[in-house]
């Protein structure tokens, strides 16, 4: 199975090589047609994405990617936003469930948001309406409220489930989360075997970090997906261990949630492991369950021991390291 693979930035290649060790050890089966986006593939070509990159996933339909780089405030718009929209990826699927026995505020915290991938503040239609105004603007649409709250409802139905929780801001911006809150209320009387709740954004902030074993299935806007994605993913261990995927109709992008994290990148610092639950993901995904499980349980065996931390989790292992102890493991 060929999969494109763009190993991005930063801590990307790392983390990426990792994964594609990980994945041989295991006889995966996939193929990797590797081509990469971002600032080098730019100072190269002039272009921040190829050609040859949007063709190959076209071609594939399933790409993995390691994270790109986005400078702030200037330059070009993130490219993974980019992707998200050139390919209508609209559901950003991701788990929060600590992938060891990790030593947590909260156990057993299982909760996954679906975050509609492209609309919201990240449509990208902003101006500068003079030197100090500038303006963002909102898009809501019920068509792919209704897209992201039906993938969500889907999910939890296939995956025994038993509650959908949609989070809003809708007593203040009565029109656009409003929409969206009545969208998805409308989908929800599709699926009477699912409890259905309702939270604003501020109390579902302050119940994740006090109660966060209430969350089920969580379906959300753009920019409050990405928010609570992360505080979600600091409850469970942080985002060196936290995977994602972007899913559209007939088309996949797999990327854990973390960026490129220029602070510890090329010094051998990054928790690969998001990287390796990406990658299975994409191999459930593909119906290769069998090698994702004997993935899962040796993350869970090299997690058992606390020499084998890397810097995110309190110790001092490296990604090479993490990443051989990991492969010794899958034989156990
Ligand atoms: P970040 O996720 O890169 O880093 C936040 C903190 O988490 C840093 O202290 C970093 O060292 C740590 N961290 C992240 N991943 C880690 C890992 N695997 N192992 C150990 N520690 C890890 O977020 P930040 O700093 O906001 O973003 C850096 C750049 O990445 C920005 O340009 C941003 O736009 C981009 N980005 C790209 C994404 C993607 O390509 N999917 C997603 C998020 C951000």
């Amino acid at each position: 199975m060929l999969v494109t693979l763009i190993k991005g930035d930063g801590i990307g290649p790392e983390v990426v090589a990792s994964m594609k060790k990980v994945l041989k050890a295991v006889d995966s089966k996939v193929d990797f047609e590797e081509i990469n986006a971002g600032a080098s593939v730019f100072e190269k070509e002039g272009v921040y994405i190829p050609d040859r990159l949007y063709k190959s996933i076209e071609k594939n339909k399933l790409a993995i990617k390691g994270p790109i780089t986005t400078p702030i405030g200037h330059g070009f718009r993130s490219i993974n936003v980019e992707l998200r929209k050139k390919y209508d990826l609209f559901a950003n699927i991701r788990p929060i469930k600590a992938p060891g026995p990790l030593d947590l505020k909260f156990d057993g915290v299982d909760f996954v948001i679906f975050r509609e991938n492209t609309e919201d503040l990240y449509a990208g239609i902003e101006n500068r309406v003079s030197s100090d105004i500038a303006l963002s603007i909102k898009i809501i649409s019920k068509e792919k409220s209704q897209r992201i709250a039906r993938a969500a409802f889907e999910y939890a139905k296939r995956n025994g489930r038993k509650k959908v929780t949609v989070v809003t801001k809708a007593n203040i911006m009565k029109e656009s989360d409003g929409l969206f809150l009545a969208s998805v209320r409308e989908v929800a009387k599709a699926y009477p075997d699912l409890i259905f709740e309702e939270i604003l954004v501020d109390n579902c902030a302050m119940q994740m970090v006090v109660n966060p074993r209430k969350f089920d299935v969580i379906v959300t806007e753009n920019l409050y997906g990405d928010i609570l994605s992360d505080l979600g993913a600091g409850l469970v261990g942080g985002l060196g261990l936290m995977p994602g995927l972007n899913k559209g109709k007939d088309m996949a992008i797999y990327e854990s949630i973390h960026g490129s994290a220029p602070d510890i990148a090329g010094k051998d610092l990054a928790n690969p492991t998001a990287m390796i639950l990406t990658a299975c993901l994409l191999l459930e995904d593909c119906g290769m369950t069998d090698k994702a499980k004997l993935i899962r349980k040796a993350i869970y065996k090299t997690l058992k021991d606390k020499n084998n931390y890397t810097r995110d989790l309190g110790g001092n292992n490296t990604c090479s390291k993490f990443t051989e102890t990991l492969i010794k493991n899958l034989g156990d």
